[in-house]
């Protein structure tokens, strides 16, 4: 007996010692930590129990028979984050390169089916070289595999990605189909095609960082919601947006303890909006002194920084905030930041996340690479997207909600649960300006006369108090209470229930 433990405890130690001491050497000295230490920083102390530690390959070809590694290159199982199970595969580049096989695959698929069975998130830490050269068409289906569940997890669980090294060809679609993408700064690199056959195609000269980096992910294409400096910091941060999510599509948002009152009065609020309704203001500052204790976990901070999205709690719980920020091109709806708010509101609703949505918008951006661009097709995500959803949505309109910007950004008309507008808002068609050109195009050579026209139709359209007078303003609120209100209206929504219409899916605009 006492043999067999200890073949089993060499057995263990060969496996956790993956590619060896060199490998891991070399890892360190890229700044990058290897997959174990990975899952150790993400999960509580001691909380990893791990699946398939002796898995090898089963390739025969060009020799592999003759090193077969424990493992095979990925580290698999489930682990508690803040006492609340997770389950996370993490590549082990010091291992073939972190490659994918078909039994690497399998292993990964065993934790995701689990998941999804069991109800709790994935999180996939990709470090890896790609497909298995060696194994040809085996690994491609592995891929194939993983894709697979990862569409069949979508809704049910929620899946985070973050990547810690290459992440290229074919490879990136398992991230791109799951919930958050993470990356970290200078280690990673995700893309389709990489900077050779990029030259060779179409003649481009581009390092692996300008094409596919954390920097252009985050900031240009979108691929990715946040980057972080080092792994600890990423690991840290996935950490703390896990406590936000619901384990699954079965469990509400989670509810932690907290030590801010939910009536705290905040009179800073009622000087936010300048008195020149042209000036921004940060609408950062807004979501930051309604959160509790003034945490806020931004998704997608560096794209489309004329939204904001993300995570705060209310009492407790969790809150999906979608804010308009009047910091950045006024704050106006556009092509990026229809996709970007859509994205997140979907997120939402699929977990059951209520959102409060912060709007002061002009409109929509005008232009010929706006419409050129689709901002038509895009602007409708966003409008499909408050429109479909269930969750309890809670409006605050602050300043602007201007034409058909005011209908998508969670408007009566799209559901919504409760809508407020602080005594400064102003919901009209248009601004004064742009209505009185149009509506008295000739008197413009008069600027009295356009003056005095400018004056009534502010008066009668920059206020809530017509829109109120309809009822799509329940209430005109004071800015300093507006934490006090918007708690209150999610609490009373803890009950909602609302179903859509039967239907197989619906068809967004994608
Ligand atoms: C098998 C691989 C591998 C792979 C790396 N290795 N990639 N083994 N299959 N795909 C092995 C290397 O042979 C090496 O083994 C070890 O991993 C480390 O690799 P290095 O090249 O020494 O590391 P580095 O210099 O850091 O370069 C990393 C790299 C490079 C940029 C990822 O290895 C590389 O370009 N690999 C091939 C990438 C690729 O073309 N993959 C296929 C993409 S297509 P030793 O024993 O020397 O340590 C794809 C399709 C998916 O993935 C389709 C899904 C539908």
């Amino acid at each position: 007996m006492k043999d067999i433990v200890q073949e089993l405890e060499n057995r263990r130690a060969i496996a956790r010692a993956g590619g060896g001491d060199a490998r891991i050497a070399a890892q360190h000295a890229k700044g990058k930590l290897t997959a174990r230490e990975r899952i150790d920083l993400l999960l509580d102390e001691g909380s990893f129990e791990e699946f398939d530690m002796f898995v090898a390959h089963r390739c025969t070809d060009f020799g592999m028979e003759q090193s077969r590694p424990s493992g095979d290159g990925v580290v698999t199982g489930w682990g508690t984050v803040n006492g609340r199970m997770v389950y996370v595969f993490s590549q082990d580049f010091t291992v073939f390169g972190g490659s994918l096989s078909e039994t690497h695959a399998e292993k990964i698929c065993k934790i995701m089916d689990m998941a999804i069975q069991n109800g709790a998130p994935v999180i996939g830490i990709n470090d890896s070289g790609g497909a298995r050269i060696q194994e040809g068409v085996a690994s491609l289906a592995g891929y194939a595999e993983v894709f697979q569940r990862n569409v069949m997890a979508s809704g049910v669980v929620p899946q985070i990605s973050v990547i810690m090294g290459p992440c290229a060809g074919g490879a990136v679609y398992s991230p791109a189909m799951t919930d958050f993408i993470f990356m970290v700064k200078d280690s990673s690199y995700m893309f389709v095609t990489g900077p050779d056959v990029v030259k060779t195609v179409t003649n481009e000269v581009v390092t692996a960082e300008e094409l596919g980096g954390a920097s252009t992910h985050t900031r240009k294409s979108s691929v990715a919601d946040g980057a972080f400096e080092n792994d600890v910091e990423a690991l840290s941060e996935i950490r703390r947006l896990v406590d936000f999510l619901p384990l699954s599509n079965r469990e509400k948002p989670p509810t932690r303890p907290y030590f801010d009152a939910h009536d705290r009065i905040e009179p800073s609020l009622d000087t936010l909006i300048p008195d020149n309704a042209n000036t921004p203001y940060d609408m950062n500052e807004l979501i930051r002194k309604l959160a509790d204790e003034g945490d806020f976990f931004e998704i997608q901070a560096e794209f489309a920084k004329n939204i904001l999205t993300g995570f705060i709690r209310l009492e407790g719980t969790t809150v999906g905030v979608v804010a308009n920020q009047p910091m950045v091109l006024a704050g106006c709806l556009d092509i990026d930041s229809s996709r970007k708010a859509a994205r997140f509101v979907r997120f939402c609703d699929a977990f059951e996340i209520p959102i409060l949505t912060l709007v002061d918008v002009p409109g929509f951006l005008p232009g010929t690479g706006q419409e050129y661009g689709g901002v038509i097709k895009h602007g409708a995500k966003l409008l499909f997207a408050y429109g479909e959803a269930t969750v309890p949505k809670v409006t605050v309109i602050t300043r602007k909600a201007y034409g058909g910007a005011y209908d998508v950004m969670s408007s009566k008309h799209l559901r919504g649960d409760f809508n407020y507008a602080w005594p400064t808002a102003e919901i009209a068609v248009m601004g004064a300006k742009g209505a009185v050109e149009i509506l008295y195009r000739s008197e413009l050579g008069d600027p009295e006369k356009i003056a005095a026209r400018t004056a009534d139709y502010e008066s009668r359209f920059a206020n809530p108090f017509v829109a109120a007078e309809k009822g799509f303003i329940d209430e005109v609120i004071a800015p300093r209470s507006t934490r006090k209100r918007v708690c209150r209206a999610f609490a009373s929504l803890r009950g909602k229930q609302q179903k859509n219409p039967w239907k197989k899916h619906d068809n967004i605009p994608l």
